[in-house]
């Protein structure tokens, strides 16, 4: 296997987007951001150099991080930010997995512009499970502002209201020409040729959507997510949440013209938080020059389509990483996944902060709302025994029952004010875990993306309503389930994932919408170490990001 090694200068630049100049953080000059091309099982070392004025971080999306934990990257969950001006050299190793993976800021809302593509082909002697394609292309779907990403967040956070919208989504980094505030200075294009199939890679980087998108006039074949091999199947559109991968294949196989591939959000919800955008690109078939052709998407709370794309996703096992479902279960919890509301705070009880009820908007899992250490990681906690940065009492099931999706009971005060908590779940190293998230309708319904660092897990069941373990874990699929690192928690409904802890570290779990994981949509998993050289979290490498101080002295 191969070394990849690269550079990441991250730096303040001005570009034009919706007709507007602004200055944005971004990787060696370009949004998206440098792709990384490797091989399956290539070790990947870059150097990431801080030349922005904020604090960074960057994680590698999907990345297991086997003996490379310190490379994970959540700020303050395994590492302490770089400080403008520093610089730490992440390196891992990227074995058993092919498809498409992506890297981003994990700092604040840094990662609206600091974000690119990794993609993994099969290693020398190994070919994909598909016809071989004949180009190869990333479609990077992203979410744009007119404003400073990081300054719409900490607005946001200073009231305790919800941040405001974006104003486009984006295609490779192009709004596209469906904007009616702007006319496009410039709109992606895929070129192609008639009779040629395509791989195309599909990642959704944008913050706070999830995406319908479609090829006017073309199915694609899904080949892959979150870089796991499925079954192939058909579709005229993919649904993705922010930081799921798809990889499709694309036969340019309609009559030589101009079509628009297009996404626009799947609300599911109130959807307060989206703008309303259609983002484009063009698919054009050589010489051709036709008006384009637009698809026509599926309306932006059409469930029955999201919950469809998602089910239709199976394992393909015969591929050289499948391992099979592991048939029982060490640790077997409930997670209430939701939103809800902290106290606005303050010394004067007559304050009153930007969220419903006069308090501020607030996320949380079994009811913990997580607030991040703010001087050392939590891996660095565990790794040195640090006293006090973190309770390992995370609960395993819900503080109430109660009809979790009935909106009717959306304002069941007990659950509805959630403590702000620096609270994990400790794993013993090989425990089985099995999680169902259940989606709660305290305050409003959502589809949310939740994303777990350092596994792929096994989807075992989705479904509507309440879970009822009696009923519904006979639907399980313990043959071939798909497996992914990101898995869309049905809007009033449920996702059971499973997953072997057979990776010591600290790994965060949390819901990819940013704006739920500032309001502390979040938990980690904390996996004890093995016994072997190869189960053991190995000590920070020597440039790695120095704890600010841990009660008032600095660490050794
Ligand atoms: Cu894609 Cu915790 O992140």
């Amino acid at each position: 296997a191969g070394i990849v090694e690269t550079s990441f200068h991250v730096k303040n630049l001005t570009v034009n987007r919706l007709c507007k100049n602004q200055v944005i953080t971004a990787v060696n000059g370009s949004l998206p951001g440098p792709r990384l091309r490797v091989k399956e099982g290539d070790t990947v070392i870059v150097h990431v150099f801080n030349k922005s004025p904020y604090n960074l971080t960057v994680h590698w999306h999907g990345v297991f991080q086997r003996l490379s934990q310190w490379a994970d990257g959540p700020e303050f969950v395994t590492q302490c930010p770089i400080r403008p001006g520093g610089n730490y050299t992440y390196r891992f190793n990227l074995t058993g997995q092919v498809g498409t993976l992506w890297w981003h800021a994990h700092s604040q809302w840094l990662r609206a512009t600091v974000y690119g593509a990794i993609v993994i082909r099969p290693r020398k002697g190994q070919k994909y499970p598909f016809v071989k394609p004949y180009r190869e292309d990333t479609i990077i779907l992203g979410e744009w502002w007119n404003a400073n990403p990081i300054d719409v967040e900490t607005a946001g956070l200073a009231t305790g209201a919800a941040p405001v919208n974006s104003d486009a989504y984006t295609i490779n980094g192009w709004p596209g020409d469906k904007i009616n505030s702007c006319r496009p200075s410039k709109i992606y294009r895929l070129d192609v040729v008639a009779g040629k199939t395509y791989l195309l890679r599909i990642i959704n980087a944008a913050l706070n959507a999830q995406f319908f998108f479609k090829i006017a006039n073309h199915n694609l074949t899904v080949v892959g997510v979150d870089a796991t091999y499925t079954n192939p199947f058909q579709t005229d559109v993919v649904v993705i949440g922010p930081g799921q991968t798809t990889d499709v294949l694309l036969t340019a196989n309609q009559s030589p013209g101009l079509y628009y591939m297009a996404a626009h959000p799947y609300i599911s919800a109130a959807g307060t938080l989206f703008n309303g955008n259609t983002t484009t690109a063009i698919l054009a078939y050589q010489n051709a020059t036709q008006t384009p052709i637009m698809p026509v998407l599926p309306a932006f709370n059409d469930t029955p389509t999201a919950f469809t794309f998602s089910s239709n996703l199976t394992s393909l096992i015969t591929s050289p990483f499948w391992l099979p479902v592991p048939k029982t279960v060490d640790e077997d919890m409930l997670v209430t996944v939701g939103l809800g509301l902290s106290a606005c705070g303050g010394s004067n009880s007559n304050q009153t902060c930007g969220g419903l009820f006069g308090q501020r908007m607030s996320a949380s899992m079994n009811n913990h709302s997580f607030v991040p250490p703010r001087s050392i990681s939590l891996l660095e906690a565990f790794f040195r025994n640090v006293s006090g940065v973190y309770t390992t009492d995370f609960p395993d099931q819900p503080p109430m029952v109660f009809d979790y999706t009935n909106a009717n009971n959306s304002f069941n005060r007990g659950l509805l004010m959630t403590p702000k908590l620096t609270s994990v779940k400790k794993l013993k190293f090989n425990s089985t875990v099995q999680v169902v998230f259940q989606n709660t309708a305290l305050i409003g319904v959502e589809n949310h993306p939740m994303h777990l660092h350092g596994f792929n897990f096994y989807v075992l069941a989705q479904g509507f309503g309440n879970y009822n373990p009696a009923n519904d874990s006979k639907n399980f699929n313990l043959v071939n389930p798909h497996k992914r690192n990101t898995i869309g928690v049905p809007v009033g409904g449920w996702a059971v994932i499973r997953f072997r802890a057979d990776n010591p570290g600290v790994w965060f779990t949390h819901c990819h919408l940013d704006v739920h994981l500032s309001w502390g949509f979040a938990t980690a998993f904390l996996v004890e170490n093995g016994g072997t050289p190869e189960s053991t979290l190995p000590p920070p490498p020597a440039d790695f990001p120095q704890s600010w101080f841990v009660d008032g002295r600095t660490l050794a």
